[in-house]
């Protein structure tokens, strides 16, 4: 690199550094470290793909809600999370990341999502737990990354927060509605509330001395905070929650601590998270081939929707062409 290049370099790299130091936003236009562009996609991203996996569990309820009411709120959630996923997709495209070769990366297993949608809903009550914890967890986790470093990220997390946080109240007012019916209706949701509260404290990521990336994400103003504070505050909000629906949580260690200010809490099963991130939960490979199917099937409307913009481009084309020509005659 000749001195000029290396000075321009430097520039650019302090610029970026106090961009940062002010909690200001890095924009698409800006110059960032390639560690940094990288790491923003790879994290939006896998976030992404998590909105679009997400969708599977609930959609799976859809056609057997209990009522039209039911039907048409998990209808509108689960379009809420496909919106999330290609909001995301965009904010990844301002990176340069290719969409189909994020989609490619998803689906031959390159590239992870959300561990929790790995697991089976196996009731109605599911539905109405994943709102209440999994939205929950997810609202505890991305309400802090509205004030993300990268500006496209921040901007969509405002809006998608908005979205989860109605997600979050629609789960628990269908909890609500349950614990108010039948005996067999309150032990679904303890029963669900039993399968989904410990894979809900893993989407906060592997405690902070086993999470090597926290440290420079941190420095970046990607993460403003650790996963072990993210799960506890989870903890802290969710186990009034638990005693007003009149559900009991899953963990005998689970105890005010008056010191600390905070719930305690019994140990994660860390070995369970990583087997399922590597592929071995109970339902990667059905939602990985689901979504692998739903892409093929859909190449056709790619193809449509290509030939189209492709027709449109070169009509606007031709009519700029008549315009100068009729000007120059002029
Ligand atoms: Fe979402
Ligand atoms: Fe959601």
């Amino acid at each position: 690199m000749t001195a000029l290049a290396d000075g321009r370099a430097g520039e650019l790299e302090a610029h970026f550094d106090e961009t940062i130091a002010r909690d200001r936003r890095i924009e698409p236009r800006d110059w960032m470290p390639d560690h940094y562009r990288a790491t923003m996609i790879r994290q939006i991203a896998q976030h992404a793909h998590s909105e679009i996996i997400g969708m599977q569990p609930e959609g799976n309820w859809i056609t057997r809600a209990p009522s039209l009411r039911r039907k048409a709120v998990l209808i509108a959630k689960v379009q809420d999370e496909a919106g999330h996923g290609m909001y995301l997709y965009s904010a990844a495209e301002t990176l340069g990341a290719d969409r189909a070769d994020l989609t490619a990366k998803l689906v031959s297993g390159r590239q992870k999502y959300s561990s929790i949608f790995n697991y089976p809903t196996l009731t109605y009550a599911d539905v109405g737990v994943i709102g209440w914890l999994v939205d929950g967890a997810a609202i505890c986790n991305q309400v802090p990354l509205c004030r993300s470093s990268y500006g496209p990220y921040a901007r969509a997390m405002v809006r998608i927060c908005k979205e989860e946080s109605f997600h979050q109240r629609q789960g628990y007012e269908l909890l609500m509605t349950m614990m108010r019916g039948s005996e067999a209706q309150r032990a679904m949701v303890q029963d669900a509330t039993n399968r989904f509260w410990w894979p809900s404290l893993m989407m906060f990521g592997p405690p902070d001395d086993q999470s090597p990336n926290t440290a420079q994400s941190m420095a970046w103003g990607i993460k403003r905070h650790t996963n072990d504070e993210l799960r506890q505050r989870f903890v802290d909000m969710t186990v009034p929650q638990a005693g007003k629906l009149g559900v009991t949580l899953p963990d005998p260690d689970l105890t005010w601590n008056s010191e600390r200010g905070h719930y305690d809490f019994g140990a994660v099963d860390w070995a369970e998270f990583t087997a399922v991130l590597k592929g071995n939960g109970p339902c990667n490979a059905q939602r990985v081939a689901q979504r692998k199917a739903a892409h093929d099937d859909g190449a056709w409307v790619r193809e449509a929707a290509a030939a189209r913009a492709a027709k449109q481009a070169a009509r606007d084309r031709a009519a700029r062409e008549q315009d100068t020509r009729e000007q120059d005659t002029a």
